[in-house]
């Protein structure tokens, strides 16, 4: 770690300390991730180098997109008895993260529709990538997306990402934790105890960073998870998710937060200058039926990111929308060919980072 003079702490989250760093030998500056053993997750020497090695799969599975936050070197230092070491990830400096921006920068403004719109295509385009990948990230939100200084956005933080069985066409992995993915940004199904989940979960969060742009508040700001789920029904309706074929297994699917009758969905009112053609990605992302809500490659072929100007929606439709809920749309795909979505993937094969 020679090669590097640190310069200022960035980030400090639950694994680690990111600093900017400055590279002596080319003078370009990075971002450098350290990860101590016992670091407060209570992890043993063995459990915090196969965490290391999971986190440096999964970003090396995604190298070269130019929505992902790009690896340069890993680096580890670990006394497999004593419990202790350190590990090290250079990254490309990828700019302030989107939590940053919206706090210090905006103070809390919402993003005009077109600028969201950006960030948003760009994120989906770096999940997209990553499920194809076989990579589920499980810890979207805006904390751990990147903006940099020509506005390009960047998923970072791959610290709870995993390969799945379900995508890399292997049976190595063991079964999925629900406790996954941050409160406000976690899908239903992971709250319901969902050991089974897919990348939905991703979409799902994608979908709260988007309402959160267009709002410059927090949509879920749960205090606990049965919080949490409330909010959601009480937003999104909860109606149709007991008939969601998965439903009768999830582990508190006899929760009466299930049961309890709600008001009608209320989404489209809560976002009355956003597009039609921007609420159908936003209310497909937010399907509270898994089965049912977009995939990333889906909702890339979605209208806003292709009709000439999907975002002048007639203030009539909006007004009528915004009084009475409009049904939410699954899917985009209809009328469009495929490939319409322009998704670009890294050429690296899946099967290298399953353990
Ligand atoms: N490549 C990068 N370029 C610029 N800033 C970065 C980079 N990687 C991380 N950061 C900053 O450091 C912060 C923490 O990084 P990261 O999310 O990877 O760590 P963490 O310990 O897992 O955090 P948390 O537990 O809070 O999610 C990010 O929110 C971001 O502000
Ligand atoms: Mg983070």
């Amino acid at each position: 770690m020679d090669d590097y003079e640190r310069l200022v702490k960035i980030g400090e989250g639950a694994s680690g300390v990111v600093y900017k760093a400055r590279d002596r030998r080319t003078g370009e500056t990075v971002a450098i991730k350290r990860l101590r053993a016992g670091g407060g997750n209570g992890e043993d020497g063995a459990a915090f180098e196969a965490a290391f090695r999971r986190e440096v799969r999964c970003l090396e599975a995604c190298r070269g997109h130019p929505s992902l936050v790009a690896l340069r070197a890993a680096h580890l230092e670990v006394d497999p008895y004593g419990g202790s070491g350190e590990a090290f990830i250079v990254m490309d400096y990828a700019g302030q993260s989107l939590a940053d921006v919206m706090r210090e920068d905006r103070a809390g403004q919402p993003f005009p529709e077109t600028e969201a719109r950006r960030v948003i295509r760009a994120l989906l385009e770096g999940a997209a990538a990553l499920h194809a990948r076989g990579v589920l990230h499980r810890d979207l939100k805006p904390a751990n997306v990147l903006l940099d200084a020509r506005g390009g956005a960047r998923i970072c933080d791959f610290g709870l990402s995993r390969p799945t069985t379900a995508h890399s066409g292997t049976t190595s992995s063991s079964p999925l934790k629900p406790g996954v993915a941050t409160l406000w940004y976690r899908a239903p199904e992971l709250i319901l105890g969902s050991r089974d989940y897919d990348a939905g979960v991703d979409t799902w969060a994608l979908g709260c960073v988007m309402a959160e742009l267009l709002a410059g508040a927090p949509l879920f700001p749960g205090r606990s998870e049965m919080d949490q789920l409330n909010r959601v029904f009480d937003t999104l309706g909860a109606q149709d998710v007991a008939s969601w074929r998965g439903f009768a297994s999830l582990p508190r699917a006899g929760s009466p937060l299930c049961r309890r009758p709600r008001p009608p969905a209320r989404l489209r009112g809560m976002f009355p200058a956003l597009s039609d053609a921007g609420f159908r990605v936003l209310a497909g992302l937010l399907e509270c039926r898994p089965d049912r809500r977009l995939t990333a490659a889906d909702a890339l072929r979605c209208p806003w990111f292709h009709a000439e100007d999907p975002i002048a929606a007639p203030p009539e439709a909006v007004a009528a929308a915004a009084a009475a809920d409009q049904p939410r749309a699954s899917s985009c795909s209809a009328g469009f060919s495929a490939g319409a979505g322009g998704v670009t993937v890294p050429g690296v094969a899946a099967e290298a980072m399953v353990a």
